[in-house]
């Protein structure tokens, strides 16, 4: 056998022992794009391809070939795992336990991780590496650990570095996913631009019917997928429906057709009220309410029972690429002066019964509170605030938001309940999609993009009327 041959032999060594199966799986391995996001249904074949990819890439690149596939955490690495060693040693590799990696014969690695968040993701910097895997990637509910992976992509040796991710609707990270590779293009195979980047991007779109290896030797395994979840996130998983409100804490209550209203004149006799949440790093969340007095709005021909809250508008301090989309969960940093400004523009017009506010903000240590250099920042631009602690039972503060969200999904409801205006944009993107902790059920996980929740919750807790009185109209 000459030099050429033997090295044909060796950079087709995966074959014999796997195969990519027409349609997506070979798309996938054949993608010059940097970026792609592969799958969007399940049993698409998503961990076969992504294995697969990766024997691929080392068959090329033998020793210059460095590849991480990365699951959140350690227990689903494990079937990630299993699969692996099905494949894997086929071709030769070892598994180096201590190092928690594949050996491939000619020297390309490929270590196996999980990384929770960003702190796990400050222990690669500096590192480089040709090929990563983000594998279920609606399982982090931001990008930012993986966007700061994204930077050990790089290669001394020229080999050409690739991202994949994949994924399925629902999960704590089904909103950044679907905004970043599926609203711009849903049925795919378009090249994305990435506007702050410009690196380039790809979905392929994988369902269940591209995977007869799955469906011929397992053929309950659709009976069973429909039997997984609820009757919308089995429709989304099974069809790679993105459109959908999946896994959420509101998902059972939350009806957008009952719940969002068209704006309209409150009545100048209801009580104003609003909530905040402090963030700067993170969006703060500035909730303003109406609060029904039971009347019936007869030339509008709507009625809130007494005690209804209505959220009129909200000052969300999130920020935005060049193209005007929101970065999930980043604030701007605002000082705290200028929130206190921001609370005072936001307050113009009307008279305020008070605002609750996240108790944590009026904590003292050794100097002054967040919330006094509000109020300083608010002085300055001419206004006064005053705001009181919020009721933070967080449990009792959910079940009754559910309770109020679940009376006004009601043709005819009877007892008070929240409705939103649809200018609220922010509160309508985050609230009805987040989803429960996944230690404590009856709460929500607080690493995703909570803070007009917070607010709202705050808000149905009640308190803070007595400072009508002290506060002036602005
Ligand atoms: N190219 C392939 N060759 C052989 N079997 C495959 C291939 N792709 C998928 N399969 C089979 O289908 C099963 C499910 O695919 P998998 O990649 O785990 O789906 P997903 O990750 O999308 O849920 C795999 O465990 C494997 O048995
Ligand atoms: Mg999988």
């Amino acid at each position: 056998m000459g030099r050429k041959e033997q090295a044909k032999n060796r950079a087709q060594a995966h074959i014999a022992v796997w195969k990519p199966q027409p349609g997506p799986q070979t798309a996938l391995i054949s993608c010059p794009i940097f970026e792609v996001f592969y799958g969007g249904a399940r049993g698409g074949g998503k961990t076969d391809g992504m294995l697969g990819d990766f024997a691929i890439h080392a068959d090329r690149y033998g020793q210059f070939a460095r590849g991480v596939f990365f699951r959140r955490t350690y227990k689903q690495l494990e079937e990630v795992q299993y699969r692996a060693q099905q494949i894997y040693p086929k071709l030769g590799a070892i598994w180096l336990k201590g190092e928690q990696l594949w050996l491939f014969p000619n020297g390309a690695t490929l270590k196996m991780r999980h990384l929770w968040d960003e702190n796990d993701a400050e222990n690669y910097q500096g590192h480089s590496y040709t090929w990563i895997c983000v594998e279920e990637a609606t399982n982090w509910p931001t990008p930012n650990a993986i966007d700061r992976i994204r930077a050990t992509l790089r290669s001394a040796h020229g080999v050409p570095v690739r991202l994949r991710l994949t994924g399925n609707p629902g999960g704590a990270g089904h909103n950044w996913v679907k905004q970043r590779y599926i609203t711009p293009a849903p049925g795919g195979f378009t090249k994305l631009i990435d506007p702050v980047s410009g690196e380039a991007r790809v979905f392929i779109p994988a369902r269940l019917e591209d995977n007869p290896a799955l469906t011929l030797k397992d053929p309950g395994y659709e009976r069973r997928l429909l039997q997984a979840g609820s009757a919308a996130l089995v429709k989304a998983w099974r069809f790679g429906i993105w459109d959908i409100v999946a896994g959420g804490f509101f998902d059972d209550v939350w009806n957008p057709s009952r719940h969002v209203l068209t704006p309209f004149e409150i009545p100048a006799n209801w009580r104003m009220r609003r909530s905040f949440d402090w963030g700067s790093a993170k969006p703060s969340s500035l909730g303003l309410w109406a609060e029904s007095d039971g009347a019936p709005l007869e030339k509008l021909g709507l009625y809130f029972p007494r005690g209804s809250i209505i959220r009129v508008g909200e000052w969300y301090t999130v920020q935005k690429d060049m193209q005007g989309y929101v970065k999930p969960n980043v604030g701007t940093g605002l000082t705290n002066k200028q929130q206190g400004a921001g609370v005072v523009s936001m307050s113009q017009g009307r008279k305020w019964s008070g605002c609750v506010a996240d108790p944590s903000i009026f904590i003292k240590a050794g100097g002054p509170s967040i919330y006094d250099q509000m109020r300083e920042g608010a002085r300055e631009a001419g206004g006064m605030i005053v705001f009181s602690k919020a009721d933070n039972n967080r449990i009792a503060g959910w079940q009754k938001m559910r309770g109020m969200l679940e009376v006004s999904a009601k043709e005819v409801p009877e007892s008070p309940g929240i409705w939103i205006f649809e200018n609220c944009l922010d509160w309508i993107r985050t609230v009805p999609v987040l989803q429960r902790d996944p230690k404590k059920p009856d709460d929500i996980d607080t690493e995703a993009e909570d803070h007009a929740a917070d607010e709202t919750r705050y808000a149905v807790m009640g308190g803070g009327e007595k400072q009508q009185s002290t506060e002036f109209r602005v």
